[in-house]
Protein backbone atom coordinates (compact mmCIF):
# COMPACT_ATOMS: atom_id res chain seq x y z
CA UNK A 1 0.00 0.00 0.00
CA UNK A 2 0.91 3.71 -0.53
CA UNK A 3 -0.27 7.04 0.45
CA UNK A 4 0.89 10.35 -1.14
CA UNK A 5 -0.62 12.22 1.62
CA UNK A 6 1.66 14.59 3.81
CA UNK A 7 3.71 12.78 6.93
CA UNK A 8 2.50 16.14 9.81
CA UNK A 9 5.46 17.08 11.59
CA UNK A 10 4.69 19.42 14.66
CA UNK A 11 6.94 21.54 16.94
CA UNK A 12 6.51 24.66 19.36
CA UNK A 13 8.05 26.76 16.63
CA UNK A 14 11.11 26.22 14.50
CA UNK A 15 12.89 23.51 16.19
CA UNK A 16 11.02 20.42 14.39
CA UNK A 17 12.84 22.24 11.40
CA UNK A 18 15.45 19.98 12.41
CA UNK A 19 13.54 16.80 12.53
CA UNK A 20 12.12 17.71 9.18
CA UNK A 21 15.85 18.27 7.59
CA UNK A 22 16.28 14.21 8.66
CA UNK A 23 13.62 13.26 7.52
CA UNK A 24 13.58 14.99 3.58
CA UNK A 25 17.51 13.58 3.72
CA UNK A 26 16.09 10.18 4.63
CA UNK A 27 12.47 10.44 2.43
CA UNK A 28 13.27 12.84 -0.48
CA UNK A 29 9.82 11.91 -2.42
CA UNK A 30 8.02 12.09 1.24
CA UNK A 31 5.24 15.09 1.03
CA UNK A 32 5.97 16.93 4.59
CA UNK A 33 2.76 19.43 6.60
CA UNK A 34 4.71 21.31 9.01
CA UNK A 35 3.36 23.14 11.77
CA UNK A 36 5.14 25.67 13.95
CA UNK A 37 3.16 27.07 17.06
CA UNK A 38 5.21 30.22 16.61
CA UNK A 39 2.22 32.43 18.67
CA UNK A 40 2.70 30.24 21.89
CA UNK A 41 6.53 29.43 21.70
CA UNK A 42 8.07 28.26 24.23
CA UNK A 43 6.29 25.26 25.44
CA UNK A 44 8.86 24.00 27.51
CA UNK A 45 8.31 26.25 30.51
CA UNK A 46 4.87 25.77 30.47
CA UNK A 47 2.74 22.93 32.76
CA UNK A 48 2.14 19.84 31.40
CA UNK A 49 -1.64 20.84 31.16
CA UNK A 50 -1.04 23.57 29.03
CA UNK A 51 1.52 21.60 26.83
CA UNK A 52 -1.55 18.78 26.22
CA UNK A 53 -3.77 21.02 25.29
CA UNK A 54 -1.59 22.98 22.65
CA UNK A 55 -0.56 19.72 21.35
CA UNK A 56 -4.19 18.73 21.16
CA UNK A 57 -5.33 21.39 18.97
CA UNK A 58 -2.49 21.25 16.88
CA UNK A 59 -3.01 17.65 16.18
CA UNK A 60 -6.43 18.15 15.38
CA UNK A 61 -5.57 21.00 13.17
CA UNK A 62 -2.92 18.59 11.16
CA UNK A 63 -5.34 15.53 11.19
CA UNK A 64 -8.22 18.13 9.61
CA UNK A 65 -5.32 18.49 6.80
CA UNK A 66 -5.14 15.18 6.28
CA UNK A 67 -2.15 14.00 7.01
CA UNK A 68 -0.89 10.04 7.15
CA UNK A 69 1.04 10.39 10.24
CA UNK A 70 2.07 12.83 13.20
CA UNK A 71 5.73 13.33 14.04
CA UNK A 72 5.88 15.09 17.46
CA UNK A 73 9.42 16.87 16.63
CA UNK A 74 9.04 18.32 19.86
CA UNK A 75 10.48 16.66 23.14
CA UNK A 76 8.45 18.78 25.52
CA UNK A 77 5.38 17.44 23.60
CA UNK A 78 6.62 14.21 23.28
CA UNK A 79 7.44 13.76 26.81
CA UNK A 80 4.19 14.94 28.46
CA UNK A 81 1.64 14.33 24.96
CA UNK A 82 2.81 11.16 23.11
CA UNK A 83 0.93 8.38 24.87
CA UNK A 84 -2.53 10.95 25.00
CA UNK A 85 -2.43 11.61 21.35
CA UNK A 86 -1.56 8.02 20.42
CA UNK A 87 -4.85 6.54 22.18
CA UNK A 88 -7.26 9.52 20.63
CA UNK A 89 -5.58 10.10 16.97
CA UNK A 90 -6.42 7.15 14.53
CA UNK A 91 -2.97 7.66 12.70
CA UNK A 92 0.42 6.79 13.69
CA UNK A 93 2.20 9.22 16.26
CA UNK A 94 5.96 9.00 17.05
CA UNK A 95 7.80 10.80 19.28
CA UNK A 96 11.54 12.82 19.64
CA UNK A 97 12.77 11.20 22.80
CA UNK A 98 12.74 7.76 22.61
CA UNK A 99 14.86 8.34 19.59
CA UNK A 100 17.22 11.06 21.02
CA UNK A 101 17.54 8.19 23.93
CA UNK A 102 18.33 5.73 21.19
CA UNK A 103 21.06 8.03 19.64
CA UNK A 104 22.56 8.64 23.69
CA UNK A 105 22.73 5.53 24.48
CA UNK A 106 24.47 4.26 20.57
CA UNK A 107 27.06 7.28 21.38
CA UNK A 108 28.38 5.84 25.10
CA UNK A 109 28.19 2.25 24.38
CA UNK A 110 30.59 3.27 21.42
CA UNK A 111 32.54 5.82 23.86
CA UNK A 112 33.06 2.57 25.61
CA UNK A 113 33.99 0.31 23.10
CA UNK A 114 36.76 3.15 22.04
CA UNK A 115 38.46 3.53 24.98
CA UNK A 116 37.62 -0.20 26.58
CA UNK A 117 35.92 1.03 29.55
CA UNK A 118 33.11 1.78 31.32
CA UNK A 119 30.32 3.43 29.28
CA UNK A 120 30.43 7.45 30.47
CA UNK A 121 27.24 8.95 31.86
CA UNK A 122 24.55 10.49 29.25
CA UNK A 123 24.31 14.42 29.18
CA UNK A 124 20.94 15.19 28.43
CA UNK A 125 19.68 18.58 28.18
CA UNK A 126 16.64 20.48 27.39
CA UNK A 127 13.59 22.27 28.37
CA UNK A 128 12.33 22.47 31.90
CA UNK A 129 9.62 20.48 31.33
CA UNK A 130 11.44 17.81 29.54
CA UNK A 131 13.77 17.25 32.44
CA UNK A 132 11.26 17.94 34.72
CA UNK A 133 9.26 14.72 33.39
CA UNK A 134 11.77 12.12 33.51
CA UNK A 135 11.49 11.34 29.91
CA UNK A 136 14.70 10.69 29.12
CA UNK A 137 16.24 8.61 32.04
CA UNK A 138 13.04 6.94 31.75
CA UNK A 139 13.57 6.03 28.31
CA UNK A 140 17.69 5.63 28.33
CA UNK A 141 16.71 2.49 31.53
CA UNK A 142 14.51 1.07 29.49
CA UNK A 143 17.26 0.46 26.38
CA UNK A 144 20.00 0.03 28.57
CA UNK A 145 20.53 -0.85 32.88
CA UNK A 146 24.24 0.01 32.34
CA UNK A 147 24.02 3.37 31.55
CA UNK A 148 23.40 6.33 33.58
CA UNK A 149 21.96 9.28 32.61
CA UNK A 150 22.33 13.07 34.06
CA UNK A 151 19.72 16.24 32.96
CA UNK A 152 19.79 20.05 32.71
CA UNK A 153 17.24 21.94 32.17
CA UNK A 154 18.75 24.74 29.59
CA UNK A 155 15.52 27.16 29.41
CA UNK A 156 17.55 30.50 27.60
CA UNK A 157 18.04 28.28 24.38
CA UNK A 158 15.13 28.25 22.64
CA UNK A 159 14.39 31.92 22.62
CA UNK A 160 18.31 32.84 21.48
CA UNK A 161 16.95 30.23 18.72
CA UNK A 162 13.66 31.67 17.92
CA UNK A 163 15.89 34.74 17.30
CA UNK A 164 18.09 33.59 14.97
CA UNK A 165 21.02 34.04 17.13
CA UNK A 166 23.00 30.69 16.43
CA UNK A 167 26.26 31.93 17.03
CA UNK A 168 28.63 34.17 19.01
CA UNK A 169 29.26 35.09 22.77
CA UNK A 170 25.88 35.34 23.80
CA UNK A 171 25.12 31.69 22.80
CA UNK A 172 28.62 30.44 23.43
CA UNK A 173 28.36 32.09 27.14
CA UNK A 174 24.85 30.52 27.87
CA UNK A 175 25.64 26.88 26.56
CA UNK A 176 28.72 27.04 28.73
CA UNK A 177 26.21 27.77 31.67
CA UNK A 178 24.32 24.51 30.90
CA UNK A 179 27.12 22.41 30.29
CA UNK A 180 29.27 22.45 32.96
CA UNK A 181 27.41 21.23 35.59
CA UNK A 182 27.15 18.09 33.09
CA UNK A 183 30.92 17.59 32.37
CA UNK A 184 31.73 18.37 35.67
CA UNK A 185 29.72 15.35 36.88
CA UNK A 186 31.27 13.25 34.38
CA UNK A 187 28.97 13.47 30.93
CA UNK A 188 31.24 11.81 28.23
CA UNK A 189 27.94 12.27 25.61
CA UNK A 190 25.68 14.90 25.24
CA UNK A 191 22.39 14.51 24.04
CA UNK A 192 20.53 17.49 22.75
CA UNK A 193 17.10 16.92 24.16
CA UNK A 194 15.23 19.79 22.48
CA UNK A 195 14.92 20.33 18.93
CA UNK A 196 15.83 23.75 18.84
CA UNK A 197 19.11 23.20 20.15
CA UNK A 198 20.68 21.11 16.71
CA UNK A 199 20.64 24.57 15.52
CA UNK A 200 23.62 25.73 18.08
CA UNK A 201 25.33 21.75 17.33
CA UNK A 202 28.62 23.53 16.63
CA UNK A 203 28.78 25.76 19.83
CA UNK A 204 27.27 22.57 21.70
CA UNK A 205 30.71 21.02 20.33
CA UNK A 206 33.28 23.54 20.44
CA UNK A 207 32.30 23.98 24.36
CA UNK A 208 32.11 20.56 25.53
CA UNK A 209 35.75 19.86 23.73
CA UNK A 210 36.16 22.91 25.88
CA UNK A 211 35.27 22.18 28.98
CA UNK A 212 36.49 18.41 28.85
CA UNK A 213 39.34 18.85 27.50
CA UNK A 214 39.15 16.47 24.74
CA UNK A 215 36.18 15.94 22.02
CA UNK A 216 32.86 15.02 23.31
CA UNK A 217 30.20 13.11 20.79
CA UNK A 218 27.06 15.85 20.77
CA UNK A 219 24.07 13.91 19.51
CA UNK A 220 20.09 14.42 18.83
CA UNK A 221 17.08 12.57 17.95
CA UNK A 222 16.53 13.75 14.48
CA UNK A 223 18.14 11.12 11.97
CA UNK A 224 17.09 8.05 14.65
CA UNK A 225 13.47 9.73 14.12
CA UNK A 226 13.96 9.16 10.55
CA UNK A 227 15.13 5.32 11.17
CA UNK A 228 12.44 5.07 13.22
CA UNK A 229 10.10 6.27 10.70
CA UNK A 230 12.18 3.28 7.65
CA UNK A 231 11.38 1.01 10.49
CA UNK A 232 7.51 1.81 10.27
CA UNK A 233 7.48 1.80 6.51
CA UNK A 234 9.13 -1.84 6.65
CA UNK A 235 6.58 -3.37 9.23
CA UNK A 236 3.83 -1.79 7.55
CA UNK A 237 3.21 0.93 9.83
CA UNK A 238 3.58 4.13 7.34
CA UNK A 239 2.57 3.69 4.05
CA UNK A 240 4.94 5.12 1.93
CA UNK A 241 4.75 7.96 -0.66
CA UNK A 242 3.76 6.00 -4.38
CA UNK A 243 6.97 7.28 -6.37
CA UNK A 244 10.66 7.55 -5.27
CA UNK A 245 11.17 9.77 -8.28
CA UNK A 246 9.12 13.05 -7.38
CA UNK A 247 10.57 14.89 -4.98
CA UNK A 248 8.12 15.76 -2.20
CA UNK A 249 6.80 18.86 -1.24
CA UNK A 250 7.22 20.87 1.98
CA UNK A 251 4.38 23.60 3.20
CA UNK A 252 5.08 25.28 6.29
CA UNK A 253 2.05 26.57 8.84
CA UNK A 254 3.02 29.23 11.81
CA UNK A 255 0.61 30.61 13.92
CA UNK A 256 2.52 34.05 14.06
CA UNK A 257 3.70 36.43 11.62
CA UNK A 258 6.03 34.77 9.48
CA UNK A 259 9.49 36.48 8.41
CA UNK A 260 12.00 35.07 11.79
CA UNK A 261 10.65 31.77 10.94
CA UNK A 262 11.30 31.98 7.65
CA UNK A 263 14.29 33.33 7.77
CA UNK A 264 15.73 30.69 9.77
CA UNK A 265 13.54 28.15 7.61
CA UNK A 266 15.65 29.37 4.86
CA UNK A 267 18.98 29.50 6.68
CA UNK A 268 18.81 25.56 7.76
CA UNK A 269 16.88 24.05 4.68
CA UNK A 270 17.97 26.11 1.75
CA UNK A 271 15.13 28.22 0.58
CA UNK A 272 11.88 26.49 0.72
CA UNK A 273 8.53 27.80 -0.03
CA UNK A 274 7.00 30.92 1.87
CA UNK A 275 5.27 30.01 5.69
CA UNK A 276 1.45 30.81 5.90
CA UNK A 277 -0.08 32.27 8.96
CA UNK A 278 -2.49 30.37 10.47
CA UNK A 279 -4.69 31.01 13.44
CA UNK A 280 -5.05 27.87 16.36
CA UNK A 281 -7.29 29.84 18.46
CA UNK A 282 -9.95 27.11 19.61
N1 LIG B 1 11.60 22.27 20.44
C1 LIG B 1 10.93 21.90 21.63
C2 LIG B 1 11.53 20.69 22.28
O1 LIG B 1 12.08 19.87 21.59
C3 LIG B 1 10.52 22.88 22.67
C4 LIG B 1 10.89 24.27 22.66
C5 LIG B 1 9.97 25.07 23.52
O2 LIG B 1 8.91 25.43 22.99
O3 LIG B 1 10.27 25.33 24.68
O4 LIG B 1 11.44 20.52 23.47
Amino acid sequence: MHSDAPIGVFDSGLGGLTVVRALREAFPEENILYLGDTARVPYGTRSAETVIRYARRAASELTQRGIKALVLACNTVSAVALEILEAELDIPVMGVVEPGAQAGVRAALLEAERTSGPPPRVGVVGTAGTIRSGAYPRAVSSLSTRLEVIAEPAPLLVPLVEEGWLSGTVPELAVERYLTPLIERGAGVIVLGCTHYPLLREVFERVAARLAGRPIPVVDSASATAEALQEWIRNGRLFPAHSKDVPGTLQLLVTDLPSGFQKVADLFLGSVAPAEQIDLSP
